[in-house]
């Protein structure tokens, strides 16, 4: 018999334990932190983070409007004239700098009229776009500049270049802002609004090279030129031009078609004389990975994570490509790039109206967007304004609803969480995020953005992707003295963890701490997290 040296016996004997060990390391969740150096170099400063990224996008589409903010006066759903209070009370949480209405698609088949005055009398038309749904126009002009104003935002109207005409556009402006006793400002004082009101921002056309009416760029250009001609602001308080931005319609994302359109855009911009002007380029660029979106937004593995998380990142190239673009016509980057239509978009759920645009929002989502608002927050310098698709139960929304129940979504929770960001300083950062691969997709693992706020407060706001491994930052401050830093963290038991009625808490965020040490900093993300913290000194 062979017989073998006792210590080989045992390694032997050893040898399942020692695997079982092994597997576990690799497997466990968060079982080998990854270490990550970030310097913070508070000694500089750079572009103001401008509140207006934050802003959000309300389309009569699904349930995005009627029950997700209006429920009318009537209604058993407490709601301050027609206008749900939880909502109102949640999104006010958020401090929404803006919101975009009336859509969308939806924007160049809106004719105001149909939605001013007493409700009983008003148009019932259809929303051909949107499911061919009826549309009762009973939350119109009045009760979305109600709404604006119950949460304190701006608001950020699109007036109809598809199907209107100018004369309607201009007329609906002074409906809405002429002080003097005109025949429409008194209408609007009629319907409970002596005062004018401020439009803070005007979008001319909605992609006007598809749902908008399919033109040509040189077509849209004479449109431009027209609208921005003649769809006056009259409010007295608003007379400087910059206190009514115009936003032109821009690229829809990436290819010949978009380059093209961007630069006819541009170039007459840059020739453009004293009678027509734009402040703003709108674009547009849904997260979708396939389209028609298939893609689930819940009930999905890490495979799935990955790639939608890899897919958002495209953002970055996007934004470079057209500020380039306006850097060669507008090197002073006096027009600002506004993402007006950004998120993800998935598979509808099933059992949904398909023209209702309705998906669950997950932990995933919640990354999707802090890379996203780190992506805005670099390009600061051109991209000054960004609307998320949608604010309320359509696509990446921060809030669902259902009658009167209301959830507010791991989304929601990232916005209230990048609140800090609001107009905020930009300052340095330099790190190398290290790697998340997952099969054939690999992304940076680790983001981070820093940026002081008015009061020079220091804000950090950090992504790990990784679900399964924490990261462990060794931050390295310059120009600053840290006893301690402290926030928020959040995260959840799996990449696809959402909040539901029943359960509204999955996905929240967690109070957040560490201490500095001689001028370093430690923080141990959790995996697949998002986490801000503020340096307290
Ligand atoms: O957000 C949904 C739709 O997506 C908008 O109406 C349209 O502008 C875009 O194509």
């Amino acid at each position: 018999m062979l017989r073998l040296p006792r210590t080989v016996i045992l390694s032997i004997a050893a040898r399942p334990l020692l695997l079982i060990w092994l597997l576990s390391v690799l497997i466990a969740p968060g079982a080998i932190p990854q270490k990550i150096d970030l310097s913070v170099d508070a000694s500089k400063t750079g572009a103001k983070i401008d509140r207006n990224i934050f802003g959000q996008f309300a389309e009569h589409l699904g349930h995005g409007v009627y029950e997700g903010i209006w429920v009318g006066p009537d209604s058993t759903i407490p709601n301050t004239r027609g206008i749900r209070n939880d909502v109102v009370a949640a999104l006010k949480a958020l401090k929404v700098p803006n919101v975009r209405w009336p859509g969308g698609c939806f924007a160049d088949e809106y004719h105001w009229r149909k939605g001013i005055g007493p409700a009983d009398r008003r148009a019932i038309s259809l929303n051909p776009n949107w499911g061919g749904v009826t549309e009762p126009n009973t939350f119109g002009t009045n009760e979305f500049l109600d709404f604006v104003d119950q949460i304190g935002s701006e608001a950020y109207i699109s007036v109809n270049v598809g199907s209107g005409t100018p004369q309607e556009a201009a007329e609906w402006l002074e409906y809405m802002t002429a002080a003097q006793p005109t025949t429409l400002a008194k209408e609007r004082a009629a319907n409970g609004h002596p005062s004018p009101y401020k439009i803070a921002y005007l979008g001319i056309g909605n992609e006007s090279w598809d749902c908008g009416g399919n033109m040509t760029p040189d077509y849209y250009l004479d449109q431009l030129k027209i609208y921005s001609r003649f769809v006056r602001n009259f409010n007295p308080a608003q007379q400087d031009k910059q206190q009514m931005l115009k936003i032109a319609v821009g690229p829809g994302g990436d290819g010949p078609r978009w380059t093209e359109w961007t630069e006819a855009i541009m170039k007459a911009y840059q020739s453009h004389t004293w009678s027509w002007d734009m402040s703003g380029l709108s674009m547009h660029n849904y997260t979708v990975v396939k389209w028609p979106p298939s893609y689930a937004s819940v009930g999905f593995g890490e495979a799935e994570y990955a790639q939608i998380l890899k897919s958002t990142l495209e953002m970055e190239g996007l934004v470079s490509k057209y500020s380039a673009m306006m850097d060669k016509y507008d090197p002073q980057k006096k027009v600002a790039l506004v993402v007006d239509e950004w998120g993800g978009w998935y598979a509808p759920l099933p059992g949904s109206n398909p023209g209702f645009l309705v998906q669950q929002n997950s932990l995933r989502d919640a990354l999707l967007a802090a890379l996203n608002l780190n992506i805005f927050a670099r390009h600061a310098e051109r991209v000054r304004m960004a609307n998320i698709a949608q604010m309320i139960n359509v696509l990446q929304a921060m809030i669902i609803t259902d009658k009167e129940k209301m959830v507010l979504t791991p989304t929601y929770y990232a916005f209230r969480m990048y609140v800090p960001f609001q107009d905020a300083t930009s300052v340095p950062v330099t790190f190398d995020g290290g790697t998340y691969a997952r099969g054939e997709t690999s992304l940076p693992r680790v983001d981070a953005i820093a940026a002081k706020d008015k009061n020079g407060k220091l804000w950090l706001a950090l992504t790990n992707l990784d679900p399964n491994q924490r990261a462990e930052m060794q931050v390295s401050l310059n120009g600053l003295q840290a006893k301690s830093a402290t926030g928020e963290t959040l995260t959840a038991p799996k990449v696809d963890s959402v909040n539901t009625f029943a359960s509204p808490n999955t996905v929240a965020p967690k109070p957040f701490s560490a201490p500095a040490q001689g001028g370093k900093l430690a923080l141990n993300l959790e995996p697949k997290s998002l986490t801000v913290v503020s340096l307290e000194q």
